[in-house]
């Protein structure tokens, strides 16, 4: 008795840990998303309005859509991308004249598809927005806001909508430039001097925010009521509903199971891909991630999150950063977690390259390539000319007297500033520290096999995500251009 309760047992867990065949994916069904994927539609339009508007950024020069865009399958189409001060959108965006960013953007601007799901309760490369309704915040997530996270924030991609407007680089512009750039640099987020409610203040003195913020929250009592946990949560309703994307081959073919309905190689890819190339070990699921977080020795290129120890590029250069992204470690404290990145969907993947947490990869097949032999591949990496946009302008903080400001870079320092894009990939020491982290093992197969695996990637696009440019509307509330 006890013997057969054991094997029971162990054929329960063995069943919870197996990867699955595709067959027995569920489909994509309503009941996956948030409201059971029906938001309501006055709270969508005002969202797609802020989705592309520029005022939500500090100087007023960039949107959301700017960095996850119709035209890229809601990505940038870079592979690290260039945030305020920016002009135009992959492969011309660049650093005007006259301008100067900050630097790159530290990441990969990840594709928005079916974040309304509810199993994407953690959202950035490294899971830094997580849902917990139990955990020790009063607003119910952990953020890099903690304490200061207002109450209200109806899921974690309404709680994600609160970040990007205080990412310096991205939306929030460098200190000195106006009150929401001074805020943002004081980390003061919350309050009535924070970026949220200076925002929220910019959307009201807008008659026409105030009429739609009017129709999606009825309950308002007048424009004083506006708050910016609302423009979250009308941007996740938008993205939510707009970014559905469950209509591809894989997933007409997990609602009827006829294989006809996928090309022969994209048949072959599929059994590999639930099969002997292990790919579903991680890539789980109806989304194809299994939302954990993994060490697979991805490439990093660009400035990092400057969260590492490693002092070698100050030294020979004198700018004090540090250029390591070491993913998940600096959220969870736990040094397991060193160089993992949260796995991600694979949705539209064919559209959304360059690939990797840094965009390291421009090509599919050779992402997936990676993955054969990661620590190998790791180590053949080259930045490649071209590969990053270019930078003409940048800045950096300077002290002068008391004031800290953002100044351009000294001309004369500039090739040290620019030895940043493939400072980690070219030291052998912080190669080794990455590769050193790999958990997944080489796998080897032959060409034929990659390219099946590839046309299974390319059967997980939805075909509506080729054409979103009904999306973008031809004006916004703030008058502002929405080209890019
Ligand atoms: C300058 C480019 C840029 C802008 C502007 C920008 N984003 Fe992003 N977005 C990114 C990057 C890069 C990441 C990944 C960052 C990371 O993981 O550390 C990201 C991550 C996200 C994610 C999480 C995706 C996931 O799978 O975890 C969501 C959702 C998102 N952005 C929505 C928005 C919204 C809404 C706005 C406007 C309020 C916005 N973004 C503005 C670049 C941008
Ligand atoms: C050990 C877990 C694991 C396994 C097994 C795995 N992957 Fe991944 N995969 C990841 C993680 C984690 C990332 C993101 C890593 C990063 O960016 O640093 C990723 C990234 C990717 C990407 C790039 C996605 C993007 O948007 O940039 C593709 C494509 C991909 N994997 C396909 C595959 C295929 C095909 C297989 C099987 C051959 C496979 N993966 C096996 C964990 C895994």
């Amino acid at each position: 008795m006890i013997a057969k309760a054991l094997a029971v047992a162990g054929a329960a867990l063995l069943l919870a840990t197996a990867p699955g065949r595709a067959a027995d994916i569920a489909p994509v069904v309503d009941a996956d998303f948030y409201q059971n994927g029906r938001h309501d539609p006055a709270k969508v339009a005002l969202g797609r309005m802020l989705f592309f508007d520029k005022v939500l950024s500090s100087n007023r020069n960039i949107s959301c859509a700017t960095c996850h865009h119709p035209r890229h399958a809601t990505t940038d189409g870079l592979a690290l991308g260039i945030g305020e001060g920016g002009v135009g959108l992959a492969p011309k965006r660049q650093v005007p004249e006259g301008a100067a960013v900050l630097g790159r953007i530290p990441r990969n601007s990840p594709s928005l598809a079916n974040l309304g799901a509810k199993q994407f309760s953690r959202l950035f490369h490294d899971g830094r927005v997580e849902a917990d309704p139990k955990g020790p915040w009063a607003s119910g997530f952990w953020t890099p806001a903690r304490e200061q996270l207002p109450e209200g924030l109806d899921n974690a991609l309404a709680a994600q909508a609160m970040f990007p407007v205080t990412s310096d680089a991205e939306m929030a512009g460098g200190r000195g430039e106006n009150e929401i750039a001074d805020a943002t640099a004081l980390r003061r987020f919350g309050g009535p001097k924070g970026v949220w409610a200076l925002l929220a203040a910019r959307l009201r003195n807008i008659p026409e925010y105030r009429v739609l913020f009017q129709k999606a929250y009825p309950e308002l009592r007048g424009p004083a009521d506006i708050t910016f946990v609302q423009a979250a949560n009308a941007l996740a309703a938008f993205q939510a509903t707009a970014f559905r994307f469950d209509d591809s081959p894989f997933d007409r073919y997990l609602r009827t199971h006829d294989a006809g309905l996928l090309t022969p190689a994209a048949r072959r890819g599929m059994d590999l891909f639930y099969g002997k190339a292990g790919c579903a070990a991680c890539h789980s699921g109806k989304f194809q991630s299994d939302q954990a977080f993994h060490a697979i020795a991805m490439p990093q290129i660009g400035p990092g999150k400057g969260d590492g120890t490693d002092a070698s590029y100050f030294e020979a250069t004198g700018f004090p950063a540090r250029l390591e992204d070491v993913g998940r470690a600096p959220i969870s404290g736990r040094a397991g977690d060193l160089f993992r990145f949260r796995t991600p969907s694979l949705r539209n993947v064919a559209l959304t390259g360059p690939w990797g947490h840094a965009g390291a990869f421009a090509s599919l097949e050779s992402v997936v390539r990676h993955h054969l032999d990661p620590t190998a591949s790791l180590k053949a990496y080259r930045l490649t000319p071209g590969h990053l946009p270019p930078l003409s302008r940048v800045a950096q903080t300077v002290a002068r007297g008391s004031a800290l400001s953002e100044q351009p870079v000294n001309p004369a320092r500039r090739a040290g500033f620019d030895r940043r894009d493939g400072w980690v990939q070219q030291s052998a020491a912080l190669r080794a520290r990455i590769a050193a982290a790999n958990e997944r093992p080489a796998v080897p197969l032959d060409d034929a096999s990659v390219a099946d695996l590839v046309a299974f990637l390319e059967a997980l696009t939805d075909p509506r995500a080729r054409e979103l440019d009904h999306l973008t509307p031809a004006r916004v509330p703030s008058g502002l251009p929405v080209a890019d």
